[in-house]
């Protein structure tokens, strides 16, 4: 990527009607080498140097959605699937908006081979884009969320467990196990813990006599590996006469979801109208 060089920063974008700070910065093209802030069109996420370009642009795009299939409706909330391969320039501008506030995913894979999922909060101008995951379209890793961004104007209210929740929901209904790609930023690592912790948990709770992680990555497809942990760091396994034993005290397990904090909005299966990609 020699044509891009590293002269300044983005500082700025404008996306609907946010103006969000970036978090980190992203090589554009050299043609906005200039340019401290980008204007977004929130539906078709091209995006301009100016303004006036934007509004010209405004009056002409017809999107007032995602490009895709709509494929979770309850409320005024929409998840959009949307195929890279097909939607390739608006993949790519989704992908360039959230290198802005990712620090560490190389983005520059080619966008084709996965699914976005967009999620977005509608009302009668159009769905306003909240966040998205993107997926593999075959992983041989298991991985079932490559990326994650909830927009910092609706962070820190549930989105980011919906979206992860909605993650392992595909997965329940591919009959598969999931795990999100790594490396995770901390703050994906929190919401993937709090996520983890209280799924699990909730299932203990309720559970009566033995069950295996087995058993819970069958019930959640959330992947061994990831349960194991997961309850490794609450210091809820002990390993006895070879085996892994879960440990189910009510009372520390309720101590253990109190710390784990909301559960968020709920992913409402009867409203997910789905089929796995062929
Ligand atoms: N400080 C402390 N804890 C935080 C936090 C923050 N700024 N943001 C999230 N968390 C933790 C909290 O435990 C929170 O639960 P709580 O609000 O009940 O305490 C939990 O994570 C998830 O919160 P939620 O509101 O569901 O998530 P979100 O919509 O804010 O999205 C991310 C979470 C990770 C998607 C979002 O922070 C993001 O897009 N970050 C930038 C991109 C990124 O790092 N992606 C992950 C790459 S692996
Ligand atoms: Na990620």
């Amino acid at each position: 990527h020699e044509e891009f060089t590293k002269v300044k920063n983005i500082a700025t974008v404008e996306l609907g009607k946010y103006e969000i700070e970036t978090w980190y910065f992203f090589p554009f093209p050299p043609e906005y080498n200039d340019c401290v802030k980008l204007f977004f069109c929130e539906f078709c996420l091209n995006f301009m140097k100016r303004k006036e370009q934007l509004r010209r642009h405004m009056r002409k795009c017809d999107l007032k959605h995602p490009p895709g299939d709509e494929i979770y409706r309850s409320g005024t909330l929409s998840m959009f699937e949307v195929d890279g391969k097909k939607n390739k320039v608006y993949a790519q501008n989704l992908c360039y908006l959230a290198k802005l506030f990712l620090d560490h995913k190389t983005l520059y894979y080619d966008v084709d081979l996965f699914l976005f999922y967009v999620l977005c909060e509608c009302d009668d101008r159009g769905c306003h884009k909240v966040g998205y995951f993107s997926k593999e379209k075959h992983s041989e890793e298991a991985y079932n969320l490559a990326c994650i961004l909830t927009l910092p104007s609706y962070q820190r209210k549930g989105y980011g467990k919906f979206l992860i929740a909605f993650s392992y929901e595909l997965s329940k209904k591919e009959g598969k196990v999931g795990t999100p790609e790594r490396p995770l930023s901390d703050l994906g690592l929190l919401s993937y813990r709090g996520y983890w912790t209280r799924v699990l948990l909730d299932i203990l709770k309720k559970h009566k006599g033995n069950i295996s992680i087995k058993e819970l990555s069958d019930m959640t497809a959330i992947k061994a590996e990831d349960i194991l942990s997961t309850l490794q760091s609450l210091e809820l396994i002990q390993y006895r006469k070879g085996q892994h034993v879960i440990c189910a005290d009510p009372k520390v397990l309720d101590r253990h979801l109190k710390a784990a904090g909301r559960g968020g909005l709920d992913v409402d299966v009867s409203k997910l109208i789905w089929t796995p990609y062929k």
